[in-house]
């Protein structure tokens, strides 16, 4: 009785010490994209809860009272986290392999952000001159 005992507690250590790569592989969790750059604007654990109050911030700070601070631009964001696909395109955030919708369709967040703002980093344009935003504001 005892062995058994001692034996049921090893797998459950064992277990325990897989369970992350169970998590990571579970098809049904939200498989997160790859960010360049070694960290985050703010702590990653941060991040994941307050992006939104952030980003939403920012906006309300540059486009009513005309402040523009570069920690919390969009633009910055979409830059580090999202990368071109092996054959060089970009994923549209159209699809879950976009960094901002892979959790939004797991948790069906809806935004409308990229109705105006571009889905893409700024490497993806040969050339610079196109302003990244609809003219028309919010
Ligand atoms: C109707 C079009 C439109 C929509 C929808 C929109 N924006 Fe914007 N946004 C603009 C314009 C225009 C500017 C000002 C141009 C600029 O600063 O580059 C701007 C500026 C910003 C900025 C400051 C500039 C930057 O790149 O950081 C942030 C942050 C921002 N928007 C976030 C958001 C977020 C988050 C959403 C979704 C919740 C959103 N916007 C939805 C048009 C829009
Ligand atoms: C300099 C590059 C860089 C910039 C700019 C940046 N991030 Fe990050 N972000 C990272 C890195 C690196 C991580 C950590 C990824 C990891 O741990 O796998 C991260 C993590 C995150 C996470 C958590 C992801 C997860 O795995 O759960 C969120 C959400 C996030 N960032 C949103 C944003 C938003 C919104 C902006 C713009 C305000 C932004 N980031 C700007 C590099 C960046
Ligand atoms: C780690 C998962 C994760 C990633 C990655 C992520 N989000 Fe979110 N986002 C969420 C969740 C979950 C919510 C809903 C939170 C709530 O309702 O309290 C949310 C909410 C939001 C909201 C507020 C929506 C609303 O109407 O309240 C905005 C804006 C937003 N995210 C923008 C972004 C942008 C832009 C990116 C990519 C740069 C991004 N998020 C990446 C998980 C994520």
């Amino acid at each position: 009785m005892k062995a058994i005992t001692a034996f049921g507690s090893a797998i459950l250590v064992v277990l325990a010490l897989l369970q992350p790569l169970f998590a990571a592989d579970d098809p049904l969790l939200p498989k997160i994209p790859p960010a360049a750059g070694d960290k985050c604007v703010r702590p990653t654990d941060e991040m994941r809860v307050n992006h939104m109050k952030y980003i939403l911030h920012q906006r309300d700070l540059t486009m009513h009272k005309g402040i523009r601070t570069e920690q919390f631009s969009l633009k910055k964001c979409i830059n580090c986290h999202v990368m071109p696909n092996a054959d060089g395109s970009y994923p549209s955030v159209k699809t879950k392999e976009h960094f901002c919708a892979a959790c939004h369709q797991y948790a069906a967040v809806r935004i409308d952000c990229f109705e105006c703002h571009v889905d893409k980093p700024e490497s993806a344009f040969a050339t610079n001159e196109t302003d990244q935003v609809n003219p028309d504001g919010h």
